[in-house]
């Protein structure tokens, strides 16, 4: 474990300063074994990062931070209709979205341009412009923290929800991914239903029978215009989830505000929009301390040079209030928190 303790900062797109105990790129599973062995050897914990793009760091991780940078994409099965690929954790998302839209492999079209590995893609059900990545994943592999043993979950046993998934309850933080392979077809069946997206393609002389080339070209265009580019603006897209109520509750709280989105879910449930409920809760465009609220999207909290997490989380914490307050409606961060202030 040569190079563990030359540079302690782990990557994040909201360029919050932290340091961990010890870091380790990884770039094979025989080098994931290794590292996990040292760290049980070490009685450190694991954090397993892709890029960075959904975490907020404290500036302290009591941990061996494992930046996970296994490539690959080997084609496992061709079918007629389908083909199934197993993917390596570390391969940039949207690169894959490219190259599997170049060989006519389709489906992943609506998630152009979302940051971040193949590897945390499953984490937490990547999701966009009406597609989320659950669909694709036929199986996950991984290397579980504590003993190193191999472990292949089905989609099933992934149990994969909206922003959820095993991986973010019960396997939390103690399983290293390190490929997803994903089923994907070979005939365009494009998802237009998102209604910004639609529109999107309208605006764009789009007909009916759009292909997956104009759904990527459409989400890509959509999301530059709709979300601060992190190089610039440092971020992690999306800083809460869209909150899941009843219809009761939603037709309620319409009764009071008739403009309020409401997203259908099932059959009991609906999503509000929550950039909505904080933009109305007056936070839109809020800056203060070195962070602050996109004033693009109410979604999109900005490290604008505070530098450390505790600033950000305590602006995350007041939205929280105050949006409860108004509306009765608690949000929940996307992004997962580690470490600890020192
Ligand atoms: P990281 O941030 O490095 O890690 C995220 C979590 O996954 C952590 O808990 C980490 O421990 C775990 N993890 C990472 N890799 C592994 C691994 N190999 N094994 C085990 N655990 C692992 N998300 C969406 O769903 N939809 C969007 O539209 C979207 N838009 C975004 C836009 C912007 C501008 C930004 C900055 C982020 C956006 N995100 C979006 C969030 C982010 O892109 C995704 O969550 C992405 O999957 C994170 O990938 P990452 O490699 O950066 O993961
Ligand atoms: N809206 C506002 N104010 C704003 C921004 C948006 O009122 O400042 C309203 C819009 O008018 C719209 C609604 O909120 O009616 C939804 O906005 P948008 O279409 O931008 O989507 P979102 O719900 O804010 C979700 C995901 C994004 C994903 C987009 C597109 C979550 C938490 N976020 O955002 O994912 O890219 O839909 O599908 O589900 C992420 O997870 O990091 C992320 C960016």
């Amino acid at each position: 474990m040569v190079d563990a303790l030359e540079h302690l900062q782990p990557p994040n797109t909201l360029r919050l300063n932290a340091q961990a105990q010890a870091l380790r790129s990884v770039h094979s599973v025989a080098e994931i074994e290794s590292a996990l062995a040292w760290a049980r050897a070490q009685a450190l914990p694991v954090l397993p990062l892709g890029e960075g793009s959904n975490v907020v760091l404290r500036p302290q991780l009591d941990a061996l931070a494992l930046l996970v940078r296994l490539s690959g994409r080997e084609l496992l099965e061709e079918g007629r209709d389908f083909i199934t690929l197993r993917i390596g954790a570390g391969e940039n998302w949207h690169a894959l979205v490219v190259w599997t839209l170049s060989r006519g492999y389709y489906g992943l079209e609506n998630l152009a341009l979302i940051p971040g590995t193949v590897g945390a893609a499953p984490i937490q059900n990547i999701g966009a412009y009406g597609r989320e990545v659950a669909p694709f994943v036929v199986a996950v592999h991984a290397r579980r923290v504590s003993d190193g043993k191999q472990l292949t979950l089905s989609a099933a046993e992934c149990e994969f929800a909206y922003r959820d998934s095993v991986f973010k309850q019960a396997l939390a933080d103690s399983v290293v991914i390190t490929h997803v392979d994903l089923r994907l077809a070979r005939s365009p069946a494009t998802n237009t239903e998102y209604p910004a997206l639609r529109a999107a393609l309208d605006a764009r002389g789009c007909g009916d029978d759009v292909n997956p080339q104009q759904v990527f070209d459409a989400v890509v265009a959509l999301r530059r215009a709709r979300l601060p580019d992190p190089a610039l603006e440092p971020n992690v897209g999306s800083f809460f989830k869209n909150p899941i109520v009843s219809h009761d509750r939603a037709e309620a709280l319409r009764g009071r505000y008739p403009d309020l989105p409401v997203f259908p879910l099932d059959a009991q449930h609906c999503k509000l929009a929550a950039a909505w409920l904080i933009e109305r809760a007056g936070w839109k465009g809020h800056r203060a301390g070195g962070v602050g609220v996109h004033p693009g999207h109410a979604l999109v909290l900005v490290n604008y040079g505070a530098n450390a997490a505790p600033v950000l989380l305590a602006l995350a914490t007041e939205i929280q209030a105050t949006v409860a307050r108004q509306f009765a409606v608690q949000l929940e961060l996307e992004p997962r928190v580690y470490g600890v202030a020192p």
